[in-house]
């Protein structure tokens, strides 16, 4: 039941001995080619201010794996309800530290176009500037950057085939009657208990219990693998120019709520700097609406400290459907934002002071435990 059928290609033939290829289990070569957007045949001619439909995504990934081999590699994280794979990109610098992990995914919410868009561009601005900028080379020491492009892929194909206003996931219930979780109500949250709806012709259907999506599933398996080293979570949607902490679930706050605070209060400044654009910064109770089953709040619940969702542009205008000719400073104004976040992750995790405090600490433990092994 795919909603669109056009030509297969082998991922294999179209980037022989990538890095990371051996990745890929055999049967989730096979991809679907949607329709053409803008045609381009080498890396330096994507358009990354125009939308691309998911076939040209999965095309632009193969290819920054393949400019960028000794930066990036494309892992598998699942498949989708419609079978299709979910990859992300790892953007890592070889390095002996052991290194935290920034998160970011795009496009839980399949009409919300700017958020693929926007995982696009950082990875492009990443790849384009680590050699020569000095704050991303400091990141990237003892960071990698994990980005999902495009996590509802079934509902985005959807939006470019049959709805463009489509939000949730396709997977069929009540016999097939109707379609769709709100995948951003599936995570195991305080699951479905407000701002969320049991009954699948909502928009906010939270599926039939926690984690009963694919999708959901993959994600949340993967984060929990790994969540000791992920030091920062952002999930990015449209629109309402806001950055959300934790909680939508309930108006409590978390342990590091002013921290969490203040970093996005800075990230919105930045942001602001670039053209001018206002963002307001708060929890999701405060600010948007009560929500549960959130992936923003499910990481923060464990444990992950720096936990964010960003909407982006705009403010009402345009809404979901974002004109091209706004991509381009949305995504400089949001990668400002990024950074400010990042920046004090990094200053949070490995500043001078810190380090040598860490330092210290083991001096004094290790001498500690010779004493202790005399006794
Ligand atoms: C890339 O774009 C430039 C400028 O539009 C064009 O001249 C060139 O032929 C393109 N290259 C490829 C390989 O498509
Ligand atoms: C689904 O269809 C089956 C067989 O027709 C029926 O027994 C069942 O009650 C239906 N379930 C729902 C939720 O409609
Ligand atoms: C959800 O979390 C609760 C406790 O927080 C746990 O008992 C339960 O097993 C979890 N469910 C899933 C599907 O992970
Ligand atoms: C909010 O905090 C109160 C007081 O600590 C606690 O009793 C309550 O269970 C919390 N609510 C939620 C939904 O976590
Ligand atoms: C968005 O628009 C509303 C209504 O025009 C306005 O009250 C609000 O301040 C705007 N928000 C931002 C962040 O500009
Ligand atoms: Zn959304």
């Amino acid at each position: 039941m795919k909603p669109l059928l056009g030509t297969f290609y082998l991922l294999g033939m179209l980037v022989p001995g990538g890095l990371g290829y051996d990745r890929f289990p055999a049967q989730h070569r096979q991809e679907v080619v949607d329709k053409v957007v803008s045609p381009w045949r080498i890396l330096e001619n994507y358009s990354y201010d125009r939308y691309h439909p998911m076939g040209e995504i999965y095309q632009w990934m193969s290819q920054i794996r393949e400019n960028y081999p000794e930066v990036v590699t494309q892992h598998f994280l699942g498949m989708t309800y419609e079978s299709r794979p979910m990859y992300y990109l790892k953007i890592s610098q070889p390095s002996n530290n052991p290194k935290k992990i920034l998160w970011m995914d795009c496009g839980i919410h399949a009409r919300e176009w700017i958020a693929p868009a926007f995982c696009q561009w950082f990875v492009k601005e990443i790849l384009q500037n680590y050699k020569d900028s000095s704050r991303i080379r400091r990141l990237l020491k003892n960071l990698d950057f994990y980005v999902l492009p495009v996590l509802n892929i079934d509902g985005y194909i959807y939006t470019w085939t049959t709805d463009r206003l489509w939000r949730k996931s396709r997977s069929p219930h009540d016999n097939g009657t109707c379609f769709g979780t709100d995948l951003n109500r599936n995570f195991n949250a305080s699951w479905c208990s407000v701002g969320a709806s049991h009954n699948c012709q909502d928009l906010t259907f939270c599926g039939t219990g926690p984690e009963s999506e694919p999708e959901t599933k993959a994600v949340s398996s993967f984060i929990e693998s790994r969540k000791e080293n992920i030091a920062c979570f952002l999930t990015m949607h449209s629109y309402g120019q806001l950055i959300l902490l934790p909680y939508g679930y309930t108006e409590n706050k978390s342990s590091n709520h002013e921290e969490l605070l203040q970093v996005g209060q800075k990230a919105a400044n930045a942001l602001k700097a670039k053209h001018g654009t206002n963002y307001r910064v708060g929890s999701s109770a405060d600010i948007l609406y009560a929500t549960s089953g959130s992936s923003r709040d499910w990481a923060r619940d464990i444990g992950i400290p720096f936990s964010y969702t960003f909407e982006l542009r705009d403010n009402g205008t345009y809404g979901f459907v974002l004109p091209e000719a706004q991509i381009q400073a949305t995504c400089e104004e949001t990668m400002e934002a990024v950074l400010s976040v990042l920046d004090d992750v990094y200053e949070k995790y490995w500043s001078a002071s810190r380090a040598g405090k860490v330092t210290s600490t083991a001096v004094v433990l290790s001498l500690l435990m010779s004493f202790t092994s005399l006794l």
